[in-house]
């Protein structure tokens, strides 16, 4: 019997050859936002290594939107144009490419996490004014300093959202086949949609639904270009994990309303909102994939789980216990390219096509 993890998936136009994901994972190895040849290497290694879909770190959908100046960012045609060649990479070996398109908001213009991740002073020629929801620093009262953000008014609001759709246009354009909306870990959108950030008066502030409304407008705006047979996924923090934060029973509410919009997906991360939430790999992050679970169920949607996946028989229960659809993995997949091939090993499943040919011809059946 082929094991659950090894068995195909269709969503629209899109064929997963297994349920083997990797995880967006910042890589500081950007200039200008522009990707380089690390990025064809640690997207193209896992290409290699038999994954089924590979999702680009969190890629900015303007300079500010970024997190750090080392971040991938995805408004002009260099950036585009650089990443063409390493979508055509990941399809020739058979993965789903995605990528995740994001706004920093009030994280953003902070040392590369390489470089210890604090926000950069004020008079640093490398930052930037951040933005919020409101004017509240992310942890006013840290040891580390964290830059007080600019209220988003309602024009710069649509102004990003325009940001949002540009860049999903030159998604497009690359080749990729899955477009996600990062709101989560506390950046931009998620910084909206939680009631631990989002404390303004107006329309975009307010109950779930007004607080939502920032997402819910993107992500609409986002569906209108982005090709009805491609997957659209959102990425949400489906729970704060800090007392009076986001619930799994608000997040299912916001996924019902970004399945009535058109998202395929949800992909269910958490945390990252305020300093006392633990952060996306903090110590709660193996509670995810539950949730994921929690969500797939009050949803209907399919679901992608992450967070302290690292076995072959846990992500394969994940799948056949239908609590997920593709198990993601962000830090095993830096410990190891060539995880579905060992994964495939110890769940006795078909190993000979699992690796690029060039590998698997030598030692796929061994
Ligand atoms: C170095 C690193 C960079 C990350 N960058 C991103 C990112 O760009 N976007 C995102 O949504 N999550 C990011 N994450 C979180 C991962 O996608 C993942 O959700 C998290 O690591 C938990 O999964 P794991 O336990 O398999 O590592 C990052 C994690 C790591 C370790």
């Amino acid at each position: 019997m082929t094991a659950a993890l090894f068995s195909p998936m269709q969503i629209k136009g899109v064929r997963f050859k297994n349920r083997i994901g990797m995880s967006p994972m910042c890589q500081y190895s950007s200039t200008d936002g522009v990707a380089s040849d690390w990025h064809m290497v640690h997207l193209g290694a896992r290409a290699v290594g038999g994954v089924g879909f590979i999702m680009a770190e969190c890629t900015a959908v303007s300079p500010t939107g970024r997190i750090s100046q080392g971040c991938a960012g995805l408004w002009n045609d260099a950036q585009a144009n650089a990443l063409k060649p390493i979508v055509a990479f990941q399809h020739q070996f058979g993965a789903v490419a995605g990528i995740q398109i994001s706004h920093s908001g009030r994280k953003g213009s902070a040392a590369t996490a390489l470089e210890g991740g604090s926000h950069l002073d004020a008079d640093d020629p490398n930052g930037w004014q951040t933005v919020g929801p409101t004017a509240q620093a992310f942890d006013p009262d840290g040891t580390r300093l964290w830059k007080t953000p600019k209220a988003l008014s309602v024009a710069d609001i649509h102004e990003i959202q325009e940001q949002f759709v540009h860049s999903a246009k030159l998604a497009l354009e690359v080749g990729y086949d899955l477009l996600e909306v990062h709101c989560a870990h506390g950046y931009l959108l998620h910084s909206f949609l939680t009631p631990l950030v989002n404390t303004r008066g107006d329309a975009y502030g307010g109950d779930l639904r007004a607080r939502a409304r920032l997402l819910l407008e993107t992500v609409e705006k986002v569906r209108a270009v982005w090709p009805e047979d491609k997957v659209l996924s959102v990425r949400l923090s489906v729970h704060d994990f800090a007392a009076d934060g986001l619930t799994l029973e608000d997040t299912a509410q916001v996924g019902l309303w970004l399945k009535e919009l058109g998202v395929d997906i949800l992909d269910c991360s958490g945390g990252g909102a305020v300093p006392e939430a633990r952060g996306a790999i903090g110590n709660r992050t193996a509670e995810q994939p539950d949730m994921a679970g929690h969500l797939r169920a009050a949803t209907g949607l399919p679901v992608m789980a992450v967070g302290g996946i690292t076995d072959a028989a846990q992500a394969d229960d994940l799948i056949a216990s239908s609590k997920a659809d593709i198990a993601l993995m962000g830090r095993e997949m830096m410990r190891d390219p060539h995880w579905a091939f060992r994964a495939a090993k110890n769940l006795s499943a078909d190993t000979r096509h699992v690796l690029a040919e060039q590998y698997g011809f030598f030692v796929g059946a061994s």
